[in-house]
């Protein structure tokens, strides 16, 4: 049976917006966060503190922390690599911290420029410090579907990474198709054996839309129990360490998905194909969203 209720966390700000070539002006992007806090997701990624050598459109992460108007309730979400992403987090009073790993070494090497050990080295002590601060940790997990360097990605490689992470006292792990790769069957046995390690209730689904199979998987996940699945509004994003992958499944998709399924996300349609119009027309191009633009047509 499918969840009666889910949540949704919405990425469009962090994962949306890092692989866009312009630079978005930080008013934009407190705007865009404000307008999805309004819509009412209680878990919000805003930003990224990671190297603006790296990632150059995150730079402003700092910015856009101090100046969204935040929503009681709601979980504002930074991603932290390392000690110097999470101080500024903290400065930032960010609310959650996402240490971010791979299940592939090739993957782990282009995006955060270390092996799989070394990172787990690496968020030791920013687990520790979230803990010691208060701050919740959740850690999220790329190419766990596939990898877009060494192809496929076992099972056991996936299990080893999330066990690393629970050990790092985790609150939430996601389970991440950064290029988009997964089909149901083959979610439902990554999500099962992801949750032989970790309670199941705290995993999530974090989808990228590469090949048209997002909403196929997130339904196949529900089947299996998840009920926490990651989405970007007007589907912006993907990874600027994942050559030709898009952007995430769009959040208007997912939320027409669980409307029409009757399953609770406290979340408004309407005001996020608003946002999503707002963006989209910042940005200069139309939504990928598909329940975005038919409804925006209406
Ligand atoms: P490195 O070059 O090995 O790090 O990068 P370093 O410690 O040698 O530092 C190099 C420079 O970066 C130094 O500056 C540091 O100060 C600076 P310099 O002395 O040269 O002027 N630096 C930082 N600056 C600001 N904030 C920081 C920070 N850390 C170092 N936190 C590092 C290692 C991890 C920093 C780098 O590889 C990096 O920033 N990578 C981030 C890549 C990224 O953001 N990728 C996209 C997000 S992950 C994703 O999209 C996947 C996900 O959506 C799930 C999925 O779909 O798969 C989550
Ligand atoms: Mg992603």
């Amino acid at each position: 049976s499918l969840p009666r209720k889910v949540k949704i966390v919405e990425v469009g700000p962090r994962d949306g917006l890092q692989n866009e070539k312009e630079n978005v002006p930080a008013d934009v992007k407190v705007e865009l966060v404000d307008r999805l806090s309004r819509a009412g997701f209680v878990n919000v990624e805003a930003a990224a503190f990671v190297s603006p050598k790296w990632v150059p459109q995150m730079a402003t992460g700092a910015e856009v922390m101090t100046r969204i108007a935040r929503r009681p309730g709601t979980i504002y979400s930074v991603l932290t690599p390392n000690m110097q992403g999470f101080e500024a987090a903290l400065a930032a009073k960010a609310d959650e911290v996402v240490i971010f790993g791979a299940a592939s070494e090739a993957f782990s090497q282009k995006n955060i420029n270390c092996s799989i050990a070394e990172s787990i080295a690496r968020f030791e002590p920013v687990a520790k410090a979230a803990k010691a601060s208060g701050v919740r940790l959740r850690g999220s997990i790329s190419t766990a579907f596939g990898c877009p360097y060494q192809g496929e990605v076992p099972l056991d490689a996936v299990a080893d990474v999330v066990a690393r992470m629970r050990d790092l006292g985790c609150d939430e792990i996601d389970i991440a198709d950064t290029i988009g790769v997964s089909t149901p069957r083959k979610t439902q046995a990554v999500m099962l054996r992801a949750a032989q390690e970790f309670p199941l209730e705290r995993l999530s689904g974090h989808f990228h839309d590469t090949y048209g199979q997002a909403l196929a998987n997130i339904y196949a996940s529900m089947e299996v129990g998840i009920a926490i699945f990651h989405s970007s509004v007007s589907g912006l994003g993907g990874c600027p360490y994942a050559k030709g992958a898009t952007g995430n499944v769009a959040t208007e998709d997912v939320l027409y998905l669980m409307n029409g399924l009757g399953i609770e996300t406290g979340v408004d349609l309407d005001q996020v194909v608003d946002a999503g119009l707002f963006i989209s027309q910042h940005l200069g191009r139309k939504s990928v969203s598909r329940a975005g633009n038919a409804i925006a047509a209406k």
